[in-house]
Order: structure tokens, then C-alpha cells, then sequence
């Protein structure tokens, strides 16, 4: 049964949606110089300084900074109780922080206005404070989270906000996917390196270690200053198989598994996992860990975990076995599985047994803050039928359902990209995972119009019955 107190909404990110890049005194974040185009195009330019005659897919992205009243009339339309979206750093300080006493007042009054036009709708904010889009001045001066500096300009980021929104919102998560840096560097903390080069363990387990301190300090602030609320952590998820019953292949799952469950495990118990260390040194790692960071950890953990899935993935210690893709990984081929478009291999089923595994791992309640299917819509007569996608989250509404039977704690459901965004993955918006269909193509063409698909209409039904009604 689900609660009547059940999160039901959407989930988007403020660089991949909002635009406005150099808007009321917003200043670059490290997103903002990722080209559209090819994979390998959007990927390279990250971190080079901005060509204006070039097409930046999030400068304009769907303009939700102007439109957000009519796409939250949307959601609204669609019975969504909550939204989950983030505040892009760069808007409250230009610079991160680096050189600037006081917020940039006109980025804070943007999102005042945008939690007020949320709360007057009865739709909740659950807000991420930080989605991939590190202020450029700080990857310039820093290379990102490599430093220890960045955790106090992040304290002071995430004082600003606290103390302005107190009263708008509750619920929270600290960093988008924190273990992705594990698959690339330079998304979470903002790192440019590659996972061949030979320092690439001891950066990202060092930018993580630094990430991890800032969300204790975040949550003992969040607490501190906001009443009544909840700090999640954020794991991008896949079920992890073994290929085969190969103690091999089920030895290399298990690491796999340790290298997501690394960050949930010391975020939300609140230490360090025993397998840290065997990690630390295999790789040959000497990290810069205090006894004040350790004690900071211990003494906030998380209040929940949140996570997104799209996909399992399954791993196999031959490497001639076929692969399949992700969006930041690619694993062997699963012959049981369909895949998206992309490659995604989809499996509902998964998102039941990885739900057990992270309940009873934590015993903290969880929320689904992503799931959904990126696929290539066509606009017709005003409208797309997109069964494909009803099909893919009607499996995935009725897999958590049954999660919940099984005595999972879920606090909500929030599909990704609700209405059609910019993926970060490849900078494209022909890759659409909304129930709302945007007029703009991967050149920046359209007029950005929006118009209904058929999922809005079935989504609008789960909602209304909750989650009752999935015909
Ligand atoms: C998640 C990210 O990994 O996947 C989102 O948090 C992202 O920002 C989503 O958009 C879907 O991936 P993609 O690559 O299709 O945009």
C-alpha cells in the first residue's frame, strides 16, 4: 500500500532546464562549457573556455528560468505533490564564493520565487544542492574538489541557502549521484582527468573523501538552521549482477558494488565501510583524512538515501563479452534484458531486489529521485505516443510497489527529466524522457513551445489513484 503522504512528482536539474546561463549576475558553472553535438565533443570541451559562436546546450536550455509558471501549472495538472530540482551554485555565487562576501541577491530571489510559485501549487521542492554544475571560477582556481578549500566555500554556499529557505524547504540532498566520479571525474567534483590516468584513484577518492566532509557539514547545518528537515544522500544506482556463477565474476560484483555502496555506507552510517582500507591500498592511495573530518562524519550522517536507477548492470571478468551502455558506464550485455535506444538495459525487476539490498543495508527510508526512458519522440498532431515509455514506468511503478510490499520505506517517486531537459550524459535533447514534450532540437532549433505526450495523461492517472490505477 503507499502511503497518502507519498512523494508523487518529477525530478530535473536547474543546468538542465533553467538557461539563463549569464542571467542576473549567474556566472558560468563547469556545465556551461559542454558543447552539444557528439558524445565524444560534449565530453572533451568540458572545462575550455566558452566560444560564443558555438551551440552550448545549457545557456538556453527549455528557458525554464522564464517559463517555469506555465510548466509548473503542468505539473500541477498532473497531481504532482513534489518536485525535485536543484539550485545552481554559480546563481547565488558567481564565482563560488571565492572572492565575494555577500550572495548575488538577485540568483537567491529567483529561486524564492520559483519554491513560492512551487508551495502556492501545492507541489514540495526536494532540492539538490549541487547537480553537476560546479562554479567555473572554482575548477579554474581548483580543479574542482581536489582541494580542501572547496569544502568551506561549499559551508558557505550551503549557509545561504539554508537560512533563506528555511521556511520553503524540507528536504534536501547534498550532492547528485556522489559515486558517479567513480565512472568520470569531472561531473560531480569537477575534476578533468581520465579514468586511464594513473592518479585518476587517488584524485577522485580524495575529491570524495572532501565531498563527504562538506555533506556532514551540510547536514549539521541543514539541521541546525532548518527546522524539520531531512539531509539525503544520493547514489546513482544500478543492480549489480555477476555474469555468471564464477566465483570470479561474483568477486568482481562484489567490488563493484563496494565502489557505490563506498559513499552511501560512509554518508549514511556515518564511517568509513572496513573495505576503505583494503581500497586505500590496493591502489596505493595516502589520502588527507582528519580526525575532525572522521568526527564530523560520524556525528552527521544522512536522514535518508536517495538514488536514481534507470538500468542494472552486470559484470563479467571476460571482456569479450558483448557490452551494453550506460550513461556513464558500460557493463556486459545481459542476455535477459532489453535495452533503450541507447543501450540502457532496462529491468524493473532489478529496482525491486536493489531497493531490498539498500533498505536492509541501511534501514533508512529511501526515495527514487531519477528513473525514466531516454528515447527519440516524435511530435505528431500535436501530441506523442509514447507507450514505450508508459510501459517502462508502469513496470517500475509496479517493482517498487512490491519493494514496498516486501517492507521498504519509500518516501517517494520522483521520475527523471518530467518534462523533456538536456542530458547530461551527451548534451542532447533528442534523447526525451519527459512527459512533456519541448519544441527544440540538438542545434538549438524550436521554439520551445510545450505540449502534452500521452504519458502525461497515464502519469496524471497513477497519481490521482495512487498508484492504484497503471492500465
Ligand atoms: C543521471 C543524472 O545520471 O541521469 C541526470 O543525475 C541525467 O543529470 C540522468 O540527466 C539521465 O542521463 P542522461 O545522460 O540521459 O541525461
Amino acid at each position: 500500500m503507499i502511503p497518502e503522504n507519498f512523494l508523487w512528482g518529477g525530478a530535473i536539474s536547474a543546468h538542465q532546464c533553467e538557461g539563463a546561463y549569464d542571467e542576473d549576475g549567474k556566472k558560468p558553472a563547469t556545465a556551461d562549457t559542454m558543447l552539444g553535438g557528439d558524445l565524444r565533443t560534449h565530453w572533451a570541451s568540458f572545462g575550455n573556455p566558452i566560444d560564443e559562436k558555438l551551440y552550448y546546450p545549457t545557456h538556453r536550455a527549455i528557458d525554464f528560468y522564464h517559463r517555469y509558471k506555465e510548466d509548473i501549472t503542468l505539473f500541477k495538472e498532473m497531481g504532482f505533490n513534489a518536485l525535485r530540482l536543484s539550485i545552481a551554485w554559480s546563481r547565488i555565487f558567481p564565482n563560488g564564493g571565492l572572492d565575494e562576501e555577500e550572495p548575488n541577491e538577485k540568483g537567491l530571489q529567483f529561486y524564492d520565487d520559483l519554491f513560492d510559485e512551487l508551495l502556492r501549487n501545492g507541489i514540495e521542492p526536494v532540492v539538490t544542492i549541487t547537480h553537476y554544475e560546479t562554479p567555473l571560477a572554482l575548477y579554474e582556481k581548483y580543479g574542482g574538489w581536489t582541494c580542501r578549500e572547496m569544502i568551506s566555500l561549499f559551508e558557505k554556499y550551503c549557509k545561504v541557502i539554508f537560512t533563506r529557505y528555511k521556511n520553503k524547504v524540507k528536504t534536501w540532498i547534498n550532492f547528485n549521484e556522489i559515486n558517479s566520479m567513480m565512472f568520470v571525474g569531472c561531473l560531480g567534483p569537477a575534476i578533468k582527468i581520465s579514468r586511464r590516468d594513473p592518479d585518476f584513484a587517488e584524485v577522485t577518492y580524495q575529491a570524495a573523501h572532501y565531498m563527504m566532509v562538506a555533506g556532514a557539514i551540510a547536514t549539521k547545518l541543514c539541521h541546525e538552521i532548518v527546522p524539520g528537515s531531512k539531509m539525503g544522500a544520493m547514489l546513482g544506482g544500478h543492480k549489480i549482477y555477476a555474469y555468471s556463477c564464477d566465483p570470479k565474476d561474483q568477486l568482481l560484483a562484489m567490488f563493484e558494488n563496494e565502489k557505490q555502496y563506498y559513499f552511501m555506507d560512509t554518508m549514511l552510517n556515518g564511517e568509513y565501510p572496513y573495505y576503505a582500507k583494503r581500497i586505500w591500498k590496493d591502489n596505493g592511495l595516502h589520502l588527507d583524512i582528519t580526525d575532525e573530518d572522521l568526527k564530523l562524519l560520524k556525528e552527521n550522517p544522512c536522514d535518508y538515501l536517495s538514488f536514481s536507477y534507470y538500468q542494472s548492470m552486470t559484470v563479467s571478468t571476460d571482456d569479450k563479452k558483448e557490452q551494453t551502455a550506460g550513461n556513464m558506464s558500460s557493463a556486459a550485455s545481459n542476455p535477459y534484458l532489453k535495452a533503450s535506444e541507447w543501450g540502457w538495459q532496462m529491468d524493473p525487476t532489478g529496482l525491486r531486489i536493489f531497493m531490498n539490498e539498500l533498505y536492509s543495508r541501511y534501514h533508512k527510508p529511501l526515495l527514487i529521485a531519477e528513473n525514466g526512458l531516454g528515447a527519440k519522440d516524435v511530435l505528431e498532431n500535436g501530441t506523442v505516443n509514447d507507450d514505450y515509455r508508459i510501459n517502462y514506468l508502469r513496470d517500475h511503478v509496479k517493482a517498487f510497489k512490491e519493494a514496498m510490499d516486501d517492507g521498504v520505506e519509500l518516501l517517494g517517486y520522483l521520475p527523471w527529466g518530467c518534462i523533456d531537459l538536456i542530458s547530461c550524459s551527451t548534451g542532447q535533447i533528442s534523447k526525451r524522457y519527459g512527459f512533456i514534450y519541448v519544441d527544440l532540437d540538438d542545434e538549438g532549433n524550436g521554439t520551445l513551445d510545450r505540449y502534452k505526450k500521452r504519458s502525461f495523461e497515464w502519469y496524471k492517472k497513477v497519481i490521482a489513484s495512487n498508484g492504484e490505477d497503471l492500465d
